[in-house]
């Protein structure tokens, strides 16, 4: 057999790259969905859920290259030509299928490898090609964006993988022609050599279309796309905090997110939904405060990579019991300089005295604050069958950045989203 193509048949390179990318789908599709579903209870379940995503991303990224080398060779080569041309909506839906599973081959491990680069996930690639990729910042909505779509894509990719395999079929079993024994590997199709046809656009067209138009909704209804808007108004409608004589101040953007060690590895999750009521002023009473801060957080926004569901379950945020945080600090000025939020941390049913530093820098009516705090996640009882560190480490780190206004005189003018 040889390795190129004709126009009557697939040559064995055409076969062989075929057929290893069929495998590697076959095998990711439901390798992905295990992992997802995979629980994370106790400390042996989560490492094999680590493992099972590694798998699913190392030869995630190998189809990648892989899908590479095939479209380069099938540029190359010529396509051997449709048996029943005159079937002119059969041939049209068939090339549209081919494209689109290409327009796939590349679409669907790049999105879940974007999406890997930004938020460094728990389990690593094993390729040594680093964590991270070029031109892609570790951010959560990025993160958020690439899963919907890699999902989204891998959908798609199901549907027209059902096309493709009912067609296959059907030449092989009702039509009774070659078109399934000329990709078969070996066999000697029984296909007379044809003219070459070019590439119609319309079929083309037709698959990236579907790609954009199935990208766009994913999108658009992507969790990250949602207005962050509840925790602002419910704390907006307690009064938030206030202090005698400071101004208030009302959280206009900012992010909400921690870190910890999972398998020797940082993961890093944030909440989508949180608000801050701050009043402060630059100079201290007489008590040395300098402001107060009331923070309310919907825990149930809160996200942490391919294992947002396990961290929200009973073992850890425990949403369904607990959908609230509060931290509730006065402002004081820190040691070293800056400043430091002393208050209470109130999570999944525990209340823990928490000091955060923070700087903060003022300009005009618009301040920045940022800062981190460490605190140990057995404190507020989470985890507690993860009693071995190097599965979930204990140390947790809490960081903040925000942009607030100076508001003027209204209190309880509801801050915006
Ligand atoms: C698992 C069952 C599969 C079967 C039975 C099958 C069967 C076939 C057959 C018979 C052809 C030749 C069509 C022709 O000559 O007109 C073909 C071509 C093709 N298959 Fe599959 N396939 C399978 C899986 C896949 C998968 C998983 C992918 C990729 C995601 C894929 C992508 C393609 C592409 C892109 C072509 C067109 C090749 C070209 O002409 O450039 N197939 N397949
Ligand atoms: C052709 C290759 C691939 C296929 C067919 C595939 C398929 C899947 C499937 C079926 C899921 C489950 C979807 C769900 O239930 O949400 C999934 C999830 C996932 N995949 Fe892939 N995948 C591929 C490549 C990759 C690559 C290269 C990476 C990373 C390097 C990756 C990372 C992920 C991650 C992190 C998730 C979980 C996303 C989430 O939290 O919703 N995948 N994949």
């Amino acid at each position: 057999m040889s390795a190129a193509n004709t126009t009557a048949t697939y040559g064995s390179v055409a076969k062989t790259l075929h057929w290893a990318t069929a495998l590697l789908i076959l095998t990711l599709v439901p390798l992905g969905f295990i992992a997802v579903a995979w629980p994370y209870d106790t400390s042996d379940s989560l490492a094999t859920k680590a493992l099972l995503f590694s798998i699913h991303k190392t030869l995630g990224v190998g189809v990648f290259f892989l899908a590479l080398a095939r479209i380069a060779w099938a540029l190359s080569q010529p396509r051997p030509v449709p048996l029943h041309p005159q079937r002119r909506l059969e041939t049209t839906l068939a090339e549209g299928v081919h494209w689109a599973l290409y327009v796939a081959l590349v679409a669907v491990p790049l999105t879940g490898w974007v999406h890997h680069a930004a938020t460094t996930g728990f389990a690593p690639i094993w390729w040594p090609l680093g964590q991270t990729l070029p031109f892609v910042p570790q951010s959560t909505a990025l993160a958020e964006a690439t899963a919907s779509l890699h999902r989204a894509f891998v959908f798609l990719l199901l549907a027209t993988l059902a096309l493709h395999v009912a067609g296959a079929l059907k030449h092989h079993l009702v039509d009774r022609d070659g078109t399934l024994a000329r990709m078969w590997p070996g066999r000697r199709a029984p296909v007379p050599a044809a003219p070459g046809r070019r590439h119609a656009p319309a079929p083309a067209a037709a698959a990236f279309g579907i790609y954009a138009l199935v990208g766009a909704v994913a999108l658009l209804t992507a969790p990250g796309a949602e207005p962050r808007s509840v925790a602002a108004t419910a704390i907006a409608a307690e009064g938030g905090a206030t202090l005698e004589g400071a101004a208030r101040w009302r959280v206009e953007s900012g992010s909400l997110g921690f870190t910890v060690r999972s398998l020797g590895n940082p993961v890093t999750g944030r909440f989508a939904e949180w608000s801050a009521q701050i009043a402060f002023d630059e100079e201290a009473d007489a008590d040395g405060r300098h402001g107060a801060v009331e923070v309310l957080i919907l825990v149930e926004s809160m996200s942490l990579g391919s294992v947002t569901a396990q961290a929200r379950g009973p073992e850890f945020f425990a949403v369904e019991t607990h959908p609230t945080a509060r931290f509730g600090a006065e402002i004081v000025a820190a040691e070293g300089g800056g400043y430091e939020a002393r208050g209470t941390l109130d999570l999944v049913g525990a209340s823990v005295p928490v000091s955060l530093p923070f700087t903060l820098a003022i300009d005009g009516d618009t301040a920045r604050a940022a800062g981190t705090v460490t605190v140990d996640r057995r404190a507020f009882g989470m985890g507690q069958s993860y009693s071995d560190e190097t599965t979930v480490g204990f140390a947790v780190e809490i960081a903040f950045e925000l942009e607030a206004r100076r508001e003027d005189g209204a209190p309880g003018a509801g801050p915006r989203s």
